[in-house]
């Protein structure tokens, strides 16, 4: 397959730092404003640039615009985050969610992605170095949505679902899937994120020894 070189985008103007401080999981977006085919281009331009292993290459985008689409996926969805939970800690509803946990937020998500105006499902092609490659280009991806002004959250799927989402959308057998991201403008305002402090999470010279700042 040919390879393509490709130009900065003229739309990706907000600074590096700006995006990765403040880029977050969004997980309320408006399904009346849409997103345009030209930033799906740029956002999937930007995760072409990302580094990946060997020569592999291997990551592929599956773009849903449909709506109709979407709401048979978001009901997938759906069904597939409380797979987990009833995997992982038994939940079968909200009720079930201690308060105070991050699942409140992301149990949002459930019933949210019905919203979507895009979402992407990330694959990639058998490769020994399939997911390691997927992500930096995932993350690529979700940077330039936020410099596009546009909100996003990467979540998963449950094996329970994979099978139809696969039939879904035409799937190639053997293609392994990564993660799903719906991607839109924001619905309402997002704070800031918060994170552990570097010094408690870095080791410097060796493991354990604090870095110098605190
Ligand atoms: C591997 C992975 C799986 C995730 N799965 C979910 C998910 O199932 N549902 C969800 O709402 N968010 C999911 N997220 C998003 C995280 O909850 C979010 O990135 C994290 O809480 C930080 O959010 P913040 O950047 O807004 O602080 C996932 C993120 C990653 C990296």
């Amino acid at each position: 397959m040919e390879m393509v070189r490709l130009d900065p985008p003229a739309e990706l103007t907000m600074s590096i730092g700006e995006v990765m401080f403040s880029q977050r999981a969004t997980r309320r977006l408006d399904s009346d404003r849409s997103v345009t085919d030209a930033q799906l281009q740029i956002i999937l331009d930007a995760a072409s640039k990302a580094p990946h292993g060997g020569d592999s290459l291997s990551a592929r985008y599956l773009v849903i615009r449909d709506r109709g689409a979407i709401d048979a996926f978001g009901k997938l969805y759906f069904e597939a985050w409380w797979a987990k939970r009833r995997d992982a800690y038994g939940w079968t509803s909200k009720a079930d969610i201690p308060e105070g946990s991050h699942y409140r937020l992301a149990a949002l998500l459930a019933d949210e992605m019905v919203n979507a105006p895009v979402v992407i499902l990330v694959y990639s092609k058998p490769s020994r170095v399939a997911a390691s490659s997927a992500f930096p280009g995932i993350q690529n991806l979700l940077l330039a949505a936020r410099a596009l002004g546009l909100g996003s959250v990467l979540t998963t799927l449950h094996p329970d679902v994979m099978e139809r989402v696969d039939a879904m959308f035409g799937v190639p057998e053997g293609m392994e899937f990564h993660c799903c991201i719906p991607i839109g403008y924001p619905r309402g305002k997002f704070g800031p994120t918060s994170r552990l402090p570097t010094s408690a999470t870095t080791s410097w010279d060796r493991w354990g020894q604090p870095p110098p700042w605190k």
